[in-house]
């Protein structure tokens, strides 16, 4: 059974965006091997981009020497074909949140990796329970969400399917220290600790300043200073991508009710494509 450290060699990545790209990072920053997996061969190259500029940006900061960084790179295989994950010990799924493309992806998952091996998934809100459902392996299922900007931030959010063994459990726990991660637990409800707390915060943000309360640099100025937190809900909303914001708060409201429904103005940037930092454009101009 895979579930100590001592058998983890190689790391499988699905998906090579914003988060997939960031935990292939730090897997392979921790000494791993690793399998980034994309749909394109673009995507692929994509995640490699922002690996090298963060690395980069690690390397301009002295936090670490210009050679880690180039064997942080050589570890990292990229490919498009979810068959190359089949000789990883451990996968963690950070495709798009939508619950129709997870549960494909781990069902192709289950018939391509060994039964013993533990597949996680980054979702935001998604049910753990739900995904794992189209597997046989139930019990080997559990939810790592990495919080954005994945080399930066120190928390992984550990998420306890209703199937999840103990021993997994334990496990993503010391694999997200291992990877230079501090964890905490939640139960498998919708946007677990993080999302359910910190969604209806920025929805908030957004209605204050669709209503008139204060201009938006005064909501980001007043909660920074007020609550001392590093970014405003505008310009957190914008960091993290309005359309996952969207996505996510849609999720909390279908589950669990009218106080999390998102805010209109939120609905209205996405219909108009401004997404925030991803596009250039979302409340502030980037
Ligand atoms: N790779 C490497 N280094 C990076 C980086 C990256 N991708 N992004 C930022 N950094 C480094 C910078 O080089 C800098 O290093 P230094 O301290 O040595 O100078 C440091 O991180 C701080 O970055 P900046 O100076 O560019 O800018 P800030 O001081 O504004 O920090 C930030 C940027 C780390 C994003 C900070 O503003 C922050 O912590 N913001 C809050 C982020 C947050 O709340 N994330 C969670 C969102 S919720 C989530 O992810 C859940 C999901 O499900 C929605």
């Amino acid at each position: 059974m895979a579930r100590s450290l001592d058998s983890i060699e190689r790391i499988g990545v699905v998906g090579a965006g914003t988060m997939g790209s960031g935990i292939a990072q730090v897997a392979a920053q921790s000494g791993y091997d690793v399998v980034m997996r994309d749909i394109e061969e673009e995507f692929v190259q994509n995640g490699f981009d922002s690996i090298e500029s963060s690395l980069d940006r690690f390397v301009s900061k002295d936090k670490i020497a210009e050679d880690e960084a180039e064997a942080t790179l050589d570890r990292i295989a990229g490919t498009t074909e979810l068959s190359d994950l089949a000789d990883c010990d451990v996968v963690i799924e950070a495709a798009v949140e939508d619950m129709d493309i997870k549960q494909d992806i781990f069902a192709d998952l289950d018939e391509e990796i060994p039964d013993d091996v533990v597949l996680a998934t980054n979702t935001s809100t998604l049910s753990i329970t739900t995904i794992a459902s189209v597997t046989d392996r139930e019990e080997s299922i559990v939810g790592l969400h990495f919080m954005n900007p994945v080399p930066v931030m120190k928390g992984v959010e550990v998420v306890v399917g209703e199937k999840t063994d103990d021993e997994v459990v334990e496990f993503a726990h010391a694999l997200a220290e291992d990877l230079g991660k501090e964890t905490w637990e939640s139960d498998d409800k919708p946007g677990f600790v993080t999302n359910r707390i910190l969604m209806p915060w920025l929805n908030e943000g957004i209605r204050a300043y669709d209503e008139g309360v204060a201009s938006k640099e005064d909501i980001d100025k007043g909660m920074k200073l007020g609550t001392n937190v590093p970014m405003g809900p505008l310009e957190l909303a914008d960091h993290i991508g309005l359309d996952i914001c969207l996505d996510a708060s849609e999720t909390l409201h279908e589950e669990l009710g009218d106080r999390y429904k998102p805010a209109y103005l939120l609905k209205r940037k996405v219909d108009a494509g401004d997404l925030g930092k991803k596009t250039g454009k979302g409340f502030y101009e980037y």
